[in-house]
């Protein structure tokens, strides 16, 4: 990138004027897409994201079949009006790698050994990017297999931290991305409230063993933050199927 770095940190707050422990605003609905099985909506900061989960059901082509468990397929796309550049429609090498690193962030949530022979659909569609669209993803990812009914462990959350102006911040923005010393996205699972373990751990950039410790606590709070709002939309979900019924 050619362009001159800004300051992005001016008087210890960000540049939208977070602190540096902040999250962007985060929105989630569950429940959105009449054909899915489970679906959701997801705004974290600028970025909006459709997941959409269609399953457990039979596996084709066939010799996709596992006699033990169920398979998982994951699939993140960009839609071409979501970014500044247009981006071309269809997958490229960024869109498949984000693709195989989330489908194995979800895997040890999900209850596979129950589903032998069927399989899980996953369906993320970015409709407006800001950076953390991985982990934004993830986050509406887990949300819809819950409203899918899909037998889980616990719930994957995720967020990046990332080191800007020489400071960790949480949530990192575009700006803070593009223009930042480092970018860790990070992925838990979390099991009766409590987070169990990583499922997810990526970097680019540059950070001191030290650092990248703070960096996991500050994610781990994050995540705590998140995993309040997914719990609360999907309790607000079957609080409506309720009223309906
Ligand atoms: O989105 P995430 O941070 O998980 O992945 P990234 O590869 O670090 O991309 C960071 C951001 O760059 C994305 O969220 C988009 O806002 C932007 N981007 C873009 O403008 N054009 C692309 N073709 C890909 C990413």
């Amino acid at each position: 990138m050619n362009e001159e770095k800004p300051k992005l940190i001016v008087d210890g707050k960000r540049l939208d004027g977070r602190s540096f422990d902040e999250l962007r605003p985060i929105k989630i609905e569950a429940g959105i897409l009449k054909r899915a099985d489970g679906s959701c909506y997801i705004e974290m900061g600028k970025n909006k994201i459709v997941a959409a989960v269609y399953g457990p059901r039979e596996v084709h082509p066939k010799h996709l079949q596992d006699p033990s468990k169920a398979v998982i397929r994951y699939r993140y796309n960009m839609a071409p009006f979501s970014v500044e550049e247009r981006k071309r429609p269809g997958p490229d090498r960024r869109s498949i790698e984000i693709s195989k690193v989330s489908k194995e962030a979800l895997e040890p949530v999900i209850m596979k050994e129950l589903f032998p022979r069927s399989g899980i659909d996953i369906f993320v569609e970015v409709l407006q990017a800001d950076a953390g669209t991985r982990t934004a993803c993830l986050n509406a990812a887990s949300v819809a297999l819950i409203d899918a009914g899909v037998a889980m462990r616990g719930i994957v959350t995720a967020v990046a931290v990332a080191k800007v102006d020489g400071q960790l911040v949480l949530d990192p923005m575009k700006e803070e991305d593009n223009y930042g010393e480092a970018d860790v996205p990070f992925a838990f699972l979390i099991r009766s409230g409590k987070i169990e373990s990583i499922t997810l751990l990526q970097m680019d950039g540059r950070m001191t063993a030290e650092e990248l410790k703070k960096a996991l606590e500050l994610a781990k709070k994050g995540a705590m933050e998140i995993y309040a709002v997914q719990r609360d939309a999907i309790m607000r979900k079957y609080r409506s199927e309720e009223e309906v019924e």
